[in-house]
């Protein structure tokens, strides 16, 4: 069987954790194949709210397997975390969750190292998690990381002490003061890599293409957004992996002729959490009602987040660079109340009107042209018809049908599994 993926298509947060939550039952494996703790990923179900940062959104569902795939960063305090709260609520794991040897682990030290080299930037910080995502691959790619398996190694210890040292004399480099007491991270990150090696460590890669093989469905589950990507977002202020289709194949070892489906998720308008260049931001009372309505706060940081229209361009170029397939549009129904809404169609690139994402979209380069379209009154929180949708709100989803040539199969109208329409396949 493909393998299919599910990409946010914007700069994050886009309701990735509540779709790969609806479609689990369709799946016997959902594997995560890049990012850390920087994600979070929201689910909403029974009345109750979880979030998740880097355990597999298929977690609460009985017969699903969940992978933690190579292209990951794990930092076992906050898996710890994770799971301590899945223990509360009953959630049997070690059944069910299975982790690659070959995903990296962040040290308390790459956290450290985030915050010194923030710092240090000042005002042209990139706004990160400062989860230590950006060093740990750092550290992978540079050849230096310590992985999973590394763990079942006798002298794991001592190529950690050696890391981390390094890592010591590096953090004394930034002109910065950062206050921390390594003793005390290192006993949390002792005790929360004993829990790590409780659970199941396996050839993951191999595990997936076995799978394959005996007819399983898969669900490689995307994190952060295309726009973030370290080669097709923002850069610099991007993340440090690739978040994009491409991701997927070299972070669980799918090749690329196994892609099935790519579903690509985005918002009826835009948000951004962090630093970056943002063409359609608002700074107006229409972006502080999206924020407020939409609940636009960051799941892992509690930052606020920037808002904004939808922007076309951007939107076009995500399904472009990742192949999606079909499209599924998050919180529309935070735009209900808006008599007119825009939506991006052209840049105005150096005095250019350009329609296509070029390589530098900062303020003094771009100047978004925009399109408008009638809004709707209707609250759509409560409806679970495509049929009960609004007018204008037809007319919303089929130009955008229209302009990016793929079909919006799935229409999300408020954060529980219930608030999900299903259009057409
Ligand atoms: P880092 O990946 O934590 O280093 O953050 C780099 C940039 O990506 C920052 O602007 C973050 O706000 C943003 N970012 C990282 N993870 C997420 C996410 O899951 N959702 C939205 N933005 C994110």
């Amino acid at each position: 069987m493909a393998v299919d993926l599910l990409l946010g298509l914007q700069w994050g947060d886009e309701g990735k954790g509540k779709i790969v939550d609806v479609l689990t039952s369709n799946y016997n494996i959902i594997a995560r194949f890049q990012g850390g703790p920087n994600a979070g990923h929201t689910l909403v179900f029974n009345g109750k709210k979880h979030v998740l940062h880097t355990i597999p959104s298929g977690i609460f569902h009985d017969d699903a397997t969940n992978l933690v795939g190579n292209g990951v960063v794990i930092d076992p305090v906050i898996f710890k975390k994770e799971l301590d709260k899945l223990e509360e609520q009953d959630v049997d794991y070690r059944k069910s969750l299975v982790i690659s040897r070959k995903a990296h682990i962040i040290l308390p030290t790459h956290r450290l190292l985030d915050a010194a080299s923030e710092a240090s930037k000042g005002k042209a910080k990139i706004g990160s998690t400062l989860k230590g995502i950006g060093p740990t691959y750092m550290d992978k790619t540079g050849r230096n990381g310590i992985r999973v398996g590394d763990l079942e190694l006798d002298n794991w210890k001592d190529i950690y002490r050696t890391l981390a040292n390094k890592h010591e004399s590096m953090i004394s480099f930034y002109d910065v003061e950062i206050e921390y007491d390594l003793a005390d991270l290192e006993k949390e990150f002792f005790e929360a890599v004993k829990v790590l090696k409780s659970l199941k460590f396996i050839d993951s890669e191999e595990y997936v293409y076995q799978a394959q093989k005996a007819g399983k469905t898969i669900l490689a589950e995307g994190a952060q957004g295309s726009l973030l990507d370290i080669d097709f977002g923002t850069y610099p202020f991007v993340t440090s992996s690739n978040t994009t289709a491409a991701g997927a194949c070299t972070g669980l070892g799918v090749a690329p002729n196994q892609i099935g489906e790519v579903f690509g998720i985005f918002k009826a308008y835009t948000t951004r959490v962090g630093s970056g260049p943002f063409p359609t931001e608002l700074f107006d009372e229409d972006g502080e009602t999206m924020g407020r309505v939409g609940n636009e706060f960051g799941a892992t940081t509690g930052r606020s987040r920037r808002c904004g229209w939808l922007d076309l361009i951007a939107l076009k170029y995500a399904c472009q660079v990742n192949g999606v397939t079909q499209l599924m549009m998050m919180k529309g129904d935070v735009l209900s109340g808006f008599k007119t809404l825009k939506v991006c169609t052209a840049y105005k690139y150096k005095s250019e009107v350009i329609n296509h994402f070029p390589y530098n979209i900062e303020p003094e380069n771009v100047e978004p042209v925009y399109t408008e379209f009638n809004g709707w009154e209707e609250d759509l929180t409560g409806m679970s018809e495509a049929s009960q949708l609004p007018k204008t709100l037809n007319e919303y989803i089929e130009f955008l049908e229209k302009e990016l040539e793929i079909p919006i199969t799935i229409v999300s109208v408020g954060p529980d599994r219930k608030q999900t329409i299903f259009r057409k396949r």
